[in-house]
């Protein structure tokens, strides 16, 4: 098929529309305006080596993380994008303490939804020219309209996710998505700055051969995971199963929706609650996993279940293809 026959996702947003009774086309802006975002961070992506992007801030974020240039400047672009478009009243962002409302003007003041972002994941990969992503979640918020946006705007349980999806800034750059009607990827034609359908109503395999985990932890994992890495290596049968870890939950993920596979972030001895954010890491990446047929959970439930608490929570993180999950689930409950 030629390229021009594929659909845009800007003629895919608006076709979608209509899955939405009622729709007044907000939610259209507010997707289109983090479309326009992903291709600024793309540009700086792509010349982080030569533009003076890379490395650190010399400050930590809320995360106690060294806050990298591309972070802070992916936080920027991503937040301009989404405040003027008058259809977000709040964004809260890995890289921003607490949680930022947008004034709008008297005309706007319908504005219903809130944005949950990670504006860089995997940052660790940006000096070294691995993949990173950007992750993005998003609510209705509970909050009448038109008065002052509160946390528990933010505090959603993942359920009431109306739309989640991911950047992934990698060999091509893609936008993955979904509002609650199937999962569907986008890649970006650079040369001419659309992004065209290429991978349409993604399904997770039902179970795969490859296991992402950071090993470097094994000592201070639970006794189930233990078990079930255990598993992996010897009870392979006639294929064993393949480690595949880079470091960018974004890119782990992508992978593993594409293949089969499962993404693990356990709690261990030094971090009880592990490592990744409940609001705008896992919630997000678990909406579009069952979306796709997946699963995702905290090793015991349902990740979409869980009831916020804090805006930067942490929490263990089990997530991809159905089988895989349960089977990890499995080892999780028989250690316990
Ligand atoms: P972020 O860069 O947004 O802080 O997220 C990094 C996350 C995730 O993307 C990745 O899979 C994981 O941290 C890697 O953590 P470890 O280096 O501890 O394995
Ligand atoms: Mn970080
Ligand atoms: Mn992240
Ligand atoms: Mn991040």
């Amino acid at each position: 098929m030629s390229q021009q026959a594929l659909q845009t996702l800007g003629e895919f947003i608006i076709e979608k529309q209509d899955d939405f009774k009622y729709s007044t086309g907000e939610l259209s802006r507010l997707i289109s305006s983090i479309r326009i975002a992903s291709k600024v961070v793309n540009r700086e992506v792509n010349k982080a080596g030569i533009a003076d992007i890379i490395g650190n801030v010399g400050n930590q974020n809320i995360q106690g993380e060294d806050q990298q240039k591309l972070d802070v400047l992916a936080n920027d672009i991503f937040i301009a994008a989404l405040s003027q478009r008058e259809v977000v009243c709040g964004i809260a962002s890995e890289e921003s303490d607490d949680f930022i409302e947008i004034k709008c003007t008297e005309n706007a003041h319908l504005s219903k939804y809130v944005v949950l972002i990670d504006p860089l994941d995997g940052s660790s990969n940006i000096d070294v020219n691995v993949s990173v992503g950007t992750i993005f979640s998003i609510y209705r918020r509970v909050t009448n309209p038109g008065t002052p946006v509160e946390l528990r705007d933010f505090l959603q349980k993942g359920v009431n996710q109306v739309a989640a999806g991911y950047i992934v800034y990698g060999s091509s750059t893609m936008i993955v998505y979904t509002t609650g009607n199937g999962v569907n990827g986008f890649t970006l034609d650079p040369s001419i700055g659309t992004y065209y359908l290429s991978h349409k109503n993604i399904k997770f395999p039902t179970s795969g051969k490859i296991y992402s985990i950071n090993e470097g932890n094994y000592a201070k994992f639970p006794q189930g995971v233990k078990d079930y890495i255990k598993y992996c290596q010897e009870e392979a049968g006639d294929r064993p199963y393949t480690s595949r870890y880079i470091g960018s939950l974004v890119s782990d993920f992508h992978r593993n929706m594409l293949k089969g596979g499962i993404y693990i972030y356990p709690s261990t001895s030094q971090s009880p609650n592990g490592k990744l954010r409940l609001l705008y890491e896992c919630n997000p990446m678990a909406f579009l996993a069952e979306q796709a047929g997946g699963k995702c959970s905290d090793g015991f439930k349902r990740i979409m279940e869980i009831e916020p608490t804090e805006l930067h929570q942490r929490v263990p993180f089990f997530c991809g293809s159905a089988a895989m999950v349960t089977k990890a689930e499995e080892f999780m409950t028989k250690a316990v």
